[in-house]
């Protein structure tokens, strides 16, 4: 039973507790492959304002490998466009190539034990201890009650009324956490529950920053941010503890429930560690699946040809097409800019030698929109995913990476892909959908989002 107090000071030591200055050694930019040299502040607000410009012009003037300069410290990242340097760095040996790193900022909100944040034998032990959870037959599990929120938020559509497809998508990836990841069926508790994930998952990175100074503590929207957290953590606390008492633990099929029954050799999630990884769940599969799937809304409401393929897919409830819808989405719009990893030891990527402290990553910006990977890389065309190319079908190896890859790779994917297709099956098999006008890439705290929100009208 966790009491008020502790859940407080649990939250409070997580804000205090982070650092974002880690003892990295300083990087000799001299061995480092070319970029800009402006200041790293500059190129910091580049990399988040403007990256799916600054990217591709970098990519233009420097070549497959260049460097980038990062706040806070300066430190390098040098980003990479080739599939066969994304193929060692996702096999990176992760003792040497740690991705929690780079995610240390989340830290005030995620938790320490967070997935995204561990490294090394704790993020080997608890992605064990999460993977079951995500196996195929966990997803196939979730699909009737996805389909079942989908089915709900579809109901309440207006046809002929525009809308903006992201806020309509973001409710509805919220509803599938709520319900599908933390298991609460509730409505009074789920009333409860959603405000205080909305202002968590809005997380702005000038608050997340901020936190370093412990000055800007005491001021309002940083003492709202803990207060909030605070609140979030005691209905979740609450929710851990009922449902490990619940006599129907066993038969239950949501994410927590299984977390909850899972006892590899006596190695279970304790209280804290659910906590965090419910969050970090919540954070990383929430507005990412939204982006993606208010693209492909987008992108079909603009094709006549492609929507009709896919209306005609919803109808046959012809799964592999709808799963090339999304994914020829996340390929053209990519959610996640790149994938990265500090050294923690010199290490070499595509005949380079990159000294500890370096960043590395593949650029998933640039991976999907080269012609070499993706003939015609401009076009919608989801049947590229399906097609043969030698043994293999659809795009060759480290070509499409939105999910990262390695022992890193999203444990989500499997999950946001059948969440995905549960929602394209319910909205094309009543709708059609036209989107009413462009739209472009945005930068929304740390996924790349449709900058006037995908607008359509459904018919
Ligand atoms: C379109 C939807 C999504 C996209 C584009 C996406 C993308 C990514 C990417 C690029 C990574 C980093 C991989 C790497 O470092 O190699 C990642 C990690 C992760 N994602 Fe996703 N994700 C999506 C949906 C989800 C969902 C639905 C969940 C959970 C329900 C989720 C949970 C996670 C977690 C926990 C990690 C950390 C994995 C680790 O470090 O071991 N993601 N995701």
């Amino acid at each position: 039973m966790t009491t008020a107090e502790q859940v407080t000071h649990r939250a409070e030591d997580r804000f205090r507790a982070t650092t974002l200055h880690d003892a990295m050694p300083p990087v000799d930019y001299d061995r480092l492959p070319p970029g800009p040299s402006w200041p790293a502040l500059l190129q910091t607000i580049a990399m988040f304002r403007f990256r799916h410009t600054f990217v591709p012009w970098m990519h233009r003037k420097y070549g497959d490998v260049f460097t980038v300069r990062l706040l806070p410290g300066s430190r390098p990242l040098v980003l990479h466009a080739r599939p066969e340097h994304a193929k060692e760095i996702f096999a990176g040996d992760p003792e040497v190539f740690h991705a929690g790193k780079g995610n240390a900022v989340l830290g005030p909100v995620m938790g320490e034990h967070s997935l995204l944040l561990q490294d090394g034998a704790e993020h080997r032990r608890a992605r064990r201890l999460l993977m079951p959870a995500f196996n195929g037959a966990a997803l196939h599990g979730y699909e009737e009650l996805v389909a079942e929120v989908a089915r709900d938020e579809v109901d309440r559509w207006v046809p002929g009324e525009s809308f903006r497809a992201l806020e309509r998508m973001n409710a509805l990836t919220l509803e599938v956490i709520l319900r599908v990841v933390f298991g609460v069926t509730d409505e009074t508790r789920l009333a409860r529950l959603r405000p205080r994930v909305n202002r968590t998952v809005d997380i702005n990175p000038v608050i997340l920053l901020g936190w370093a100074m412990p000055r800007l503590q005491r001021l309002g929207p940083w003492r709202r941010t803990v207060a909030n957290q605070v609140e979030l953590d005691r209905l979740m606390y609450a929710e851990i503890d009922e449902r490990r008492a619940a006599p129907d633990l066993a038969e239950r099929t949501d994410v927590l429930s299984r977390l909850i029954r899972i006892d590899e050799e006596g190695d279970t999630l304790a209280d804290t560690e659910l906590r965090d990884q419910l969050v970090t769940l919540l954070l990383a599969g929430h507005e990412t699946t939204a982006s993606a799937l208010s693209w492909a809304l987008f992108e079909l409401g603009r094709d006549r040809e492609q929507l009709a393929r896919a209306r005609k897919a919803a109808a046959e409830d012809d799964r592999t097409w709808l799963e090339a819808v999304l994914k020829e989405s996340m390929r053209l719009h990519p959610v996640i800019p790149m994938v990265v990893r500090t050294l923690m030891a010199p290490a070499t990527v595509g005949g380079r030698e990159y000294p500890v402290g370096t960043t590395v990553g593949p650029s998933i910006i640039l991976a999907h929109a080269s012609a070499e990977n993706h003939p015609d890389p401009e076009a919608f065309r989801p049947g590229r995913f399906l097609e043969l190319h030698g043994n293999r079908v659809g795009p060759a190896a480290n070509t499409w990476i939105p999910f990262g890859g390695g022992v890193r790779r999203c444990i989500g994917a499997g999950f946001s892909l059948m969440e995905g297709v549960a929602v394209l099956r319910e909205v094309l098999s009543r709708y059609d959908v036209v989107a009413v006008e462009d739209d472009e890439p945005r930068v929304r705290n740390i996924t790349s989002v449709p900058r006037h929100g995908a607008r359509v009208v459904v018919r």
